[in-house]
């Protein structure tokens, strides 16, 4: 029988609340499916700088690199803010990120019929959206060397490097095109080729990969542009491919169009398979700690739930136990269940819950 082994590192403020909560309603899901877990509890983020002194020990990273999978919680509060660079809990996910080599972040915004009315966007005009952002993870201006800080006359430059290599390029071109060609065949690459090198070569490379798949069809915008339309007609998108930094920023724009980030999961993919023959991966929801809001037992565990289904399809080969997921979570919202981040003023006839009774809601649909 096989036995997934994953590694949770629920890290910082509701981080631990929707994963706890998350793992549950997986375990659920996967019942009588002949998949088991075996699941290793760590610490990243604030939590492991409290306890270690860094936010991502040696140890943990290799425990990821032995994981057929990582479950991320959340990361980060203003109690660490104040911590040098290399110690505040930000550096946990990137050093995941690079250490495990995910050079893929995939990040779905798909609307949910019974959320329509939580966008802040009409409902003609996001009714209906499905695009995936593809986003470069461990690349990019995150990573660019030189950067740094030096005093100078009149006090600091401080400096960064956006840089790109043909291979990185080519590899997340092919996640783009592999993921367009699944879903409605359209790739948009993201760009600001009219002022950066980085993004003429970007450009010049998509094009180039373009020719392997000739079934695709490609368009290049700038990344202003692009910020543009998603606001104006997301529904034109079907996936965007970009590098780390514009994929950062329009997918939490992305991600809103949906109602809300308290709703939305993501996988970052590396090259590596893992011992089950799938790709080796890291799941995540997509929004932070909320810190405010944390130990309330009110957070949103969906974007977490709907987390561990990308981890079964994409890192354990399940996809029949992740749609089986998603639809608990469609019809417990069709059923009204609302956390308090996608209830709306005024709309009636909602059952406001927090993130237990949500879990719950959701398992009863399993
Ligand atoms: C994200 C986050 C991270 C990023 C931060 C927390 C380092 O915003 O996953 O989008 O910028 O990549
Ligand atoms: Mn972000």
């Amino acid at each position: 029988m096989a036995k997934a082994k994953i590694l949770v590192l629920a890290g910082d403020g509701i981080g631990p609340e929707v994963m706890t909560a998350s793992i549950a309603v997986m375990e659920k899901a996967a019942k009588g499916s002949g998949l088991k877990f075996n699941f290793e509890q760590d610490l990243a983020g604030g939590c492991s700088f409290d306890q270690n002194g860094t936010p991502l020990t040696d140890d943990v990273l290799k425990k990821a690199k032995k994981a057929d999978a990582v479950l991320l919680g959340a990361v980060g509060g203003p109690k660490w803010d104040t911590l040098p660079h290399e110690q505040r809990p930000e550096r946990a996910l990137l050093g995941l990120r690079a250490g495990l080599k995910l050079f893929a972040n995939l990040r779905p915004a798909k609307i949910i019929p019974a959320l329509i009315s939580a966008s802040s966007l009409k409902p003609e005009i996001v009714g209906g959206i499905d695009l995936l952002v593809v986003r470069e993870l461990t690349g990019g201006i995150y990573f660019g060397k030189p950067r740094g800080r030096k005093e100078i006359k009149g006090g600091f430059k401080a400096f960064n490097t956006e840089v790109y290599s043909t291979p990185e390029i080519e590899r997340i071109a092919r996640a783009g095109f592999e993921a367009a060609r699944v879903r409605r065949k359209k790739l948009t690459s993201v760009d600001k080729a009219n002022i950066l090198e980085s993004s003429i070569l970007w450009r010049e490379v998509v094009n180039q990969i373009a020719k392997e798949y000739p079934d695709i069809q490609v368009d290049h915008m700038y990344v202003d542009n692009c910020a543009m339309q998603l606001v104006r007609n997301p529904k034109q998108f079907d996936v965007i491919v970009t590098n780390n930094i514009f994929g950062d920023i329009l997918s939490d724009a992305a991600a809103m169009l949906t109602g809300s980030i308290g709703m939305l999961p993501s996988s970052s993919l590396g090259e590596k398979k893992n011992r089950l023959g799938f790709p080796q991966g890291m799941y995540e929801p997509v929004h932070g700690s909320a810190p405010d809001i944390a130990g309330k037992g009110i957070a949103n565990p969906l974007a977490t739930i709907l987390s561990c289904a990308l981890m079964l399809r994409y890192s354990l080969g399940r996809d029949d136990i992740a749609q089986k997921m998603e639809k608990a979570v469609e019809v417990v919202l069709q059923k009204g269940y609302r956390c308090g981040d996608i209830m709306v003023s005024g709309e009636e006839g909602k059952i406001k819950v927090g993130t237990q009774e949500m879990a719950d809601a959701v398992m009863k649909e399993l």
